[in-house]
């Protein structure tokens, strides 16, 4: 193949020179066949250098040329400020106002829903729920990826969805929605375009799988009038729900939470060079405070934020598990024993 081709140049271009000195002649084509292919090379890298001497900047000055030029930004910034234009509307007068990407991280069952109705209550934030607890959103990351940009753009609508002076959107994610399976496309997804991570996670693992069991029942027994609810906005209905007292298993009690704890560690660890900020739903719940906290993460105005949700699963722990002496039992001398002797005085 590649003598043929020599032949082949040899005939056009050195018709005469062949005959005396073949040998000499094929060196000196392939010589500057060579130099030819890796001054080509040169040229190409050169253009490459000089078309994107940094992308980050042309896409800020892209930005600021079209319409707001007169945004400030500080630099640390620049990442994480975008201006979506969405397909189905105009965001109007707000067109020039900042929006920033995020998503909430968490598990079921540890206050996430809760969390989201708080921000949701936010009137510059729109976070639009479990997007992906659809399999067929998640099934590999092409779909997740136009998901993403869908909703970044502004134009993923749910009850959630806001206005065109939206500051912040976003959504929740589980762990266990494609997000640890696919984590590093999606982690170079979130650098790329700058979106911040709400970690959001439970401390007491134990209490949370009393709230995974009871949740899980009542998806069969629906004990508020033949409907089940996820989450409650009476004490009523909290008492109805919180009834329900599972029974856990102790052969596998500890190696359920010691395998929650190590996602939880996992995850931590393989987003944690994207800007991120960690919470536990047992701060929130004492501490207000850790609402102002997200809030100037996001960089949105402050405000006071509310929501109708009610704590089903209240007081002591004893009272809300079956066997309970059991599992005291088996936590005794474990790390996870203090789960059984932190409380809720609320
Ligand atoms: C990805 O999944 C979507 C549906 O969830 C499907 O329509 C699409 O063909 C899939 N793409 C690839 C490359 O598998
Ligand atoms: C928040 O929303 C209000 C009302 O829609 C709007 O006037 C204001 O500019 C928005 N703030 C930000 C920071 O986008
Ligand atoms: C069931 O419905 C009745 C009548 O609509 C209402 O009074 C009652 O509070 C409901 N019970 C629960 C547990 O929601
Ligand atoms: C507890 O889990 C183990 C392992 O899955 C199972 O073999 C056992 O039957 C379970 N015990 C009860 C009481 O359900
Ligand atoms: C409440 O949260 C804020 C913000 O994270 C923190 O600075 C403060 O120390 C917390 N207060 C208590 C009593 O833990
Ligand atoms: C939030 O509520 C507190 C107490 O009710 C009040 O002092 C404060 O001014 C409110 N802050 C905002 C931003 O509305």
């Amino acid at each position: 193949m590649a003598a043929e081709m020599f032949t082949f140049i040899k005939d056009i271009f050195v018709p005469k020179a062949s005959k005396r000195a073949p040998l000499r002649t094929v060196v000196l084509i392939f010589a500057v066949v060579c130099g030819l292919y890796i001054f080509s090379i040169c040229i190409k890298q050169q253009t490459n250098i000089f078309r994107q001497p940094n992308p980050l900047q042309i896409q800020v000055i892209d930005r600021r040329n079209r319409a707001c030029r007169n945004t400030q930004i500080e630099e640390e910034d620049i990442p994480y400020v975008h201006f979506p234009k969405p397909e189905a509307f105009s965001r109007q007068e707000c067109v020039c106002n900042p929006v920033r990407y995020f998503v909430i991280v968490s598990m079921q069952r540890s206050g996430s829903g809760w969390f989201e109705t708080l921000l949701n209550s936010h009137i510059n934030l729109s976070s639009n729920g479990e997007i992906f607890g659809a399999q067929e959103r998640r099934n590999n990351v092409s779909v997740i990826y136009k998901t993403l940009d869908k909703v970044y753009n502004l134009d993923w609508f749910s009850s959630a969805s806001k206005n065109e002076c939206s500051a912040a959107v976003g959504f929740k994610w589980m762990l266990n929605q494609g997000l640890m399976k696919y984590h590093e496309e999606i982690g170079e997804y979130f650098k790329r375009r700058g979106v911040n991570i709400i970690f959001l996670f439970r401390r007491n693992l134990l209490r949370r799988m009393v709230s995974l069991f009871a949740n899980a029942y009542d998806k069969e027994a629906k004990l508020l009038n033949g409907t089940h609810k996820s989450h409650v906005h009476s004490p009523h209905e909290a008492q109805v729900l919180a009834a329900y007292k599972p029974t856990l298993n102790t052969t596998v009690l500890v190696s359920h939470l010691r395998g929650t704890e190590q996602m939880v560690t996992k995850a931590l660890k393989w987003f944690k060079s994207t800007r991120h900020i960690v919470l536990y739903y047992e701060d929130i719940l004492t501490n207000r405070t850790k609402l102002v906290e997200v809030q100037d993460f996001l960089k949105l105005p402050r405000r006071n934020l509310t929501s109708l949700q009610v704590k089903i699963h209240r007081g002591p722990i004893s009272g809300q598990i079956s066997n309970f002496h059991d599992v005291q039992k088996t936590l005794k001398g474990t790390s996870y024993e203090n789960f059984l002797n932190t409380d809720y005085k609320l």
